[in-house]
């Protein structure tokens, strides 16, 4: 029998996570299932009680439910304690076990994949929700130079800053307040396009050389990449990188082995051509 793994989240229909494990699991042969569960909003507990009831091994865990899958656990990885989310769960002797592997995903993606590496790089992070807190230690464990965090909400941003303050100083404040300032990495970890609005991000802000990274992907070309070349960004990137990596240091805490994953980019991008 082969071990059973499963993403939850509502809406799950279009995630890419079981294509992503069957491909890792084919190339790695390792005997595991990965299937796509939609949990309630309001049963997440448990539709995760009956997973681990079933014989499940482990679990991705994605929107809505990240900030709930940390409360579950038993046992908490430094860095989910940090992002207050998990999105990989482990299921091992009656305990309930959670990491968060987006933050490793992303800086994965853009110090190895986009051979960008982070440190004495200026970065600036847009938003400051849950997405952008799981990805704040990670960046700064790359010792980049400094770390700006801009949100429409500034006081949201500054009280984001402040809570790491105990392992760099973090600068934070609104997007007006960008105005002068430049940086060599910008990362868009917002919802706005979700909701098919723009960022009021001041031109100008891109340094020469500088990389405009989303962590939102799909077909073509995402609104914040088309504005960050209208602004003079020289090198993009979306996130669909950062996907497959937080899915490979998933696979890692799970089989004890770290999959290939440039083959499964290099599949998902044929896909997402447009
Ligand atoms: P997530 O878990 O995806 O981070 P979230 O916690 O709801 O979701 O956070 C969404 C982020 O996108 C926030 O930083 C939000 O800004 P506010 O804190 O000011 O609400 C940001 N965001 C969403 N829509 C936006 C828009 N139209 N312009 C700018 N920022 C936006």
């Amino acid at each position: 029998m082969s071990d059973l793994y499963a993403v939850f989240g509502n809406p799950i229909a279009h995630s890419r996570s079981p294509a992503i494990h069957a491909a890792f699991a084919a190339a790695s042969g390792e005997a595991m299932r990965y299937e796509a569960r939609l949990a309630p909003i309001d049963g997440f507990a448990a539709a995760i009680a009956e997973f681990v009831a079933a014989g499940g091994r482990g679990a991705n865990v994605t929107v809505p439910f990240k900030e709930e899958a940390c409360r579950l656990c038993h046992r908490l990885s430094e860095r989910a304690a940090r992002a207050g989310a998990v999105n990989t769960l482990s299921f091992c002797a009656g305990e309930i076990v959670g990491d968060n592997t987006d933050g490793v995903g992303l800086v994965q993606d853009i110090a190895g994949n986009l051979g960008f590496p982070l440190a004495g790089r200026r970065i600036l992070l847009l938003g400051a929700g849950g997405a952008a807190r799981g990805v704040i230690a990670p960046l700064l464990a790359g010792l980049p130079a400094s770390l700006h965090i801009a949100n429409r909400s500034a006081d949201k941003a500054r009280a984001l800053a402040a809570s790491f303050a105990d392992i760099a100083p973090v600068t934070a404040g609104s997007f007006a307040e960008l105005a002068g300032k430049s940086f060599d990495l910008v990362i868009n970890a917002t919802s706005a396009s979700l909701a098919g609005e723009s960022l009021p991000l001041p031109a100008g802000r891109f340094a020469a050389g500088a990389l405009a990274y989303d962590m939102m992907y799909g077909k073509g070309e995402t609104p914040f990449l088309q504005q960050a070349r209208m602004q003079g960004a020289e090198r993009r990137a979306d996130g669909l990188g950062m996907l497959v990596e937080q899915a490979a240091e998933a696979f890692r805490i799970w089989r004890g082995r770290r999959p290939e994953t440039a083959p499964v980019l290099a599949e998902l991008r044929r896909q997402l051509a447009p």
